[in-house]
C-alpha cells in the first residue's frame, strides 16, 4: 500500500524522468514534495523500493529506476493502492487482541463490519523523545500532558497526517452506516484528525471536551495547566443513521461529574477525573491508559448491547474491556507484545470477575 506522499514521490519521479531522461536528485525530489529534511525523502524512497515501486544504485547520483511492476500500475493515483486485504471473518476475531500493525489489520477487515470504532492513537507528542526542564531531563511526562516518551509516539508532522489518512479512511469503510467512531486527542494531534475527517467526509457529530480537573500541575510554570483532552464523536455514513441513545444521555448521572444531574442532556463538556481506580491498574500500567469510566460512557451512549467495539490502538485495553463489562463484543489491535498481554491479561481476569466491577 503506498502513502500519498509515496505516490506522490512516485508521480514526481516519473515524470522527472518522462521530460529530462535521468532521475531527479534527492534534493530536487525533497524540494518537490516541500519536507525539510532530506532524511524524510530518503524514508519514503526506502518505502518504495521495499514496495517494489523503484530500484535504487548505491552510491550513484541520479540513479533512481521505475521497476517494470510499478510501469504496469497505470494509474498511480488509484490503482497502485493495494485494495484492502479483507481476509479476516470478524467472527474469528471477537473478543481478542490482535497484535500487529491497526493499517495492516484494519485493511484486513471487511467493510461495514463494526458498530463502533474507539481509537486512541498515537498523538504525536513525544518529539525528541525526553523532557528538558531547569531542573534537569524528566522522562514519562511534560507540561500538563503525561508526555509519554514512547517511539511508537514520535513521528514528524508529515508522517503523522499521512498515518491518521491511512488509518482514518480504513475506519470509515469498515463502519457500519449505524456506527460512528470516537477518538481521543490534544492539541497536537485534534485538528489534524478534524481536518482530515472533513476532506475524507466523515462528519463529525460532536467535540467533547473531556475535563480532567486533577490534572497534572505546569512544572515549568511557563503555560497554563491543560485540563483537557478533544473527543471527537462522528459517523461515516450517508446518511446520519448512528446509534445514539438519547435516553441514557439524558438519564445518566455520576456524582463526580458536576456537569451532569440526571435528567438534564448531556453536554459536550465531561468532567471525569484520570485516576484510575485501583483494579484498572492492578495487573500494571500503560503510559496513555483511559480510565473505564470514560470509555465506557462513550459505548453506552452510541452502541447496543451486541455490539461490535473496535479499538485499533487498544494499549492496555481499556476500550475493550468497557465493551465487555457493557454487554458488547470488542475487538483490539496492538502492536506492542508487553501492552498485548497486559490487556490479554486485564481482559481474562477482570471479565471473569466483572460483577464486582460494575
Ligand atoms: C494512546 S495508546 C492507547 C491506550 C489505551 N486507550 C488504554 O487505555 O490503554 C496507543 C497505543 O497504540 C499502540 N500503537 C501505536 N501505533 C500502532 C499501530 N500502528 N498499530 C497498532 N497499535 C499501535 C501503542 O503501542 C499504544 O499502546
Amino acid at each position: 500500500m503506498l502513502t500519498y506522499k509515496q505516490k506522490e514521490v512516485l508521480e514526481f519521479i516519473i515524470s522527472y524522468q518522462n521530460d529530462n531522461k535521468v532521475s531527479p536528485t534527492i534534493q530536487e525530489i525533497t524540494d518537490f514534495i516541500g519536507v525539510n529534511s532530506l532524511s524524510t525523502t530518503h524514508q519514503h524512497l526506502e518505502s518504495l523500493e521495499e514496495k517494489g515501486f523503484i530500484k535504487r544504485h548505491k552510491k550513484q547520483a541520479r540513479s533512481i529506476e521505475i521497476t517494470e511492476f510499478a510501469k504496469k500500475v497505470v494509474n498511480i493515483e488509484e490503482s497502485s493502492v493495494l485494495p484492502p486485504a479483507k481476509t479476516t471473518k470478524v467472527e474469528k476475531i471477537l473478543n481478542t487482541i490482535v497484535q500487529g500493525d491497526a493499517l495492516e489489520l484494519l485493511r484486513k477487515l471487511p467493510d461495514q463490519c463494526i458498530d463502533l470504532l474507539i481509537a486512541d492513537p498515537p498523538y504525536n507528542l513525544s518529539k525528541g523523545m525526553s523532557l528538558k526542564l531547569a531542573s534537569g531531563s524528566l522522562v514519562g511526562t511534560g507540561g500538563n500532558w503525561e508526555k509519554v516518551m514512547q517511539k511508537w509516539d514520535d513521528y514528524d508532522l508529515l508522517g503523522y497526517m499521512e498515518f491518521t489518512e491511512l488509518w482514518l479512511r480504513e475506519a470509515k469503510r469498515v463502519l457500519k452506516p449505524t456506527g460512528s467512531m470516537w477518538v481521543f486527542g490534544t492539541y497536537h494531534n485534534s485538528g489534524i484528525i478534524n481536518t482530515l475527517m472533513q476532506l475524507l467526509g466523515i462528519e463529525i457529530i460532536n467535540e467533547v471536551v473531556w475535563y480532567k480537573r486533577n490534572a497534572f500541575p505546569n512544572l515549568a510554570g511557563r503555560r497554563l495547566t491543560a485540563s483537557h483532552e478533544t473527543l471527537i464523536w462522528a459517523h461515516a455514513g450517508k446518511k446520519r443513521k448512528y446509534t445514539f441513545n438519547y435516553d441514557f444521555s439524558k438519564s445518566y448521572s455520576d456524582k463526580s461529574d458536576e456537569l451532569k444531574a440526571a435528567g438534564k442532556q448531556m453536554r459536550t463538556v465531561w468532567d471525569i477525573p484520570n485516576n484510575k481506580e485501583r483494579f484498572e491498574i492492578a495487573l500494571g500500567r500503560h503510559p496513555t491508559q483511559k480510565p473505564l469510566k470514560i470509555c465506557k460512557r462513550m459505548i453506552e451512549l452510541t452502541t447496543k448491547e451486541g455490539d461490535v467495539v473496535l479499538s485499533p490502538f487498544s494499549g492496555s485495553g481499556s476500550e475493550c474491556l468497557a465493551a465487555k463489562l457493557t454487554g458488547r463484543d470488542y475487538i483490539g489491535f496492538e502492536i506492542e507484545e508487553e501492552f498485548v498481554d497486559l490487556s490479554r491479561r486485564r481482559l481474562d481476569q477482570q471479565i471473569a470477575s466483572q460483577e464486582s466491577l460494575l
